[in-house]
């Protein structure tokens, strides 16, 4: 039974919906180096990280985060004013670098230009990356505009410089993150296809800070450190047997772009070997004392979590807290900071009680 009273409610709510619908959506104009899905991304732990370091040591001036990932720790370091050295096996991620850390000049009105074009193209073309990961991955609108703008920032590297190009593929790389049917990484996609957003490149937020002697690497991290030299080193290695060579392939496929074959549900790349990791097989401990022996500089920083032997499956650490601190005592005193962290492994369990570790080595001499 609808009396007038209720008509006049219901109607009054729906006028209310009417102006609240009618407000234009902010839409975001820039991105920020933390506005990607990672696995590992330290961002939530920035505070943490930071304030060990500063309570614990001295005249760091030089930091190397040499398993960056996103490049987050890099970034706060840099932003307390630390010359920093940043690496890492992915070219994805070398990239990015190039954005957040090169100091060399940009026209920002030329690629604000570029982008404003790529967003509003219309492509109906297939192509290499409509053929392989559209309906699936992307919708194939998206998919399509994805392979059309990725061939044209190589048709356009002749007017770029390096870091310009970097950044194009960077702006479409954290775009395509945005709208990726998946749960934040390429092992599998959603069956249900529906992240139907459209694709949008954005120009990045780049900060003001210069720094012309930040280096930007992409190497395994065991070659590095036999080349270089830092106050601290920042070791934050893959926890498991989880290669992020196979996690982001896509990802790694677009910036590589050369158009490889893929195979597989997943469609991953055939050729991945220059980016696995010993750190996901049983030969991390090894490699780890290769590396932390290597070293040369003051400190040793390594973010750790409490899931060895915890997790399920392949969520098992692949080296443990034992380990650890056995390898970093053969260099100096150890010091041991915690935090808890609330994460979900993998599978779907939540293991309470999980904490983030930092070990703090002092290196001797
Ligand atoms: C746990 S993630 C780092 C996350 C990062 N701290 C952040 O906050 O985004 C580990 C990273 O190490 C990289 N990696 C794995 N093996 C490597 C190696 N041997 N040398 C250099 N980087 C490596 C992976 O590509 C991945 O980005």
């Amino acid at each position: 039974m609808w009396t007038e009273e209720h008509v006049k409610e219901i109607s009054n709510i729906i006028k209310g919906k009417e102006v609240n619908l009618s407000i234009p959506a902010i839409k975001n104009t820039k991105f920020n180096i933390n506005n990607r899905r990672y696995l590992g991304s330290k961002y939530k732990l920035l505070n943490f990280i930071s304030k060990v370091v500063e309570e614990n040591c001295e005249n760091v001036h030089t930091v190397a985060d040499i398993f960056g990932g996103t490049g987050v720790v890099a970034d706060r370091f840099k932003a307390e004013g630390k010359k920093i050295i940043v690496n890492d096996i992915l070219y994805s991620n070398y990239l990015s670098y190039w954005t957040w850390f090169s100091s060399e000049e940009v026209d920002y009105k030329k690629l604000e230009n570029i982008i404003k074009d790529f967003n509003n193209v219309v492509v109906t073309k297939e192509n290499y990356v409509s053929k392989h990961f559209g309906g699936t991955y992307f919708t194939e609108d998206n998919a399509r505009k994805i392979g059309y703008i990725r061939e044209c920032i190589e048709q356009l590297s002749d007017s770029l410089t390096f870091r310009e190009k970097a950044i194009l593929i960077t702006s479409l790389l954290y775009a395509m993150d945005k709208v990726a049917n998946t749960v934040g990484h390429y092992d599998a996609y959603r069956r249900k296809l529906d992240s139907l957003g459209k694709l949008n490149l954005l120009v990045p937020e780049i900060d003001g800070i210069k720094n012309q002697e930040n280096k930007i690497y992409q190497k395994d991290a065991n070659i590095l450190v036999r080349e270089i030299s830092a106050d601290l080193f920042y070791i934050d290695t893959p926890y498991n047997s989880r290669q992020y060579g196979d996690a982001y392939h896509l990802l790694e496929n677009i910036a590589e772009w050369k158009e490889q074959e893929v195979v597989g549900v997943a469609k991953k790349m055939v050729d991945r070997a220059h980016i696995k990791s010993d750190y996901c097989t049983q030969k991390a401990p090894k490699a780890f004392e290769d590396l932390v022996s290597n070293i040369h500089g003051k400190y040793i920083l390594v973010s750790y979590n409490n899931m060895a032997e915890k997790g399920v499956g392949r969520s098992n650490a692949k080296i443990s807290s034992e380990e650890i601190v056995e390898i970093l005592q053969k260099r100096g005193e150890v010091q041991v900071f915690e935090t808890d962290f609330k994460v979900y492994t993998t599978g779907k369990t939540n293991i309470e009680g999980h904490k983030e570790l930092l070990y703090l080595c002092k290196i001797d001499g």
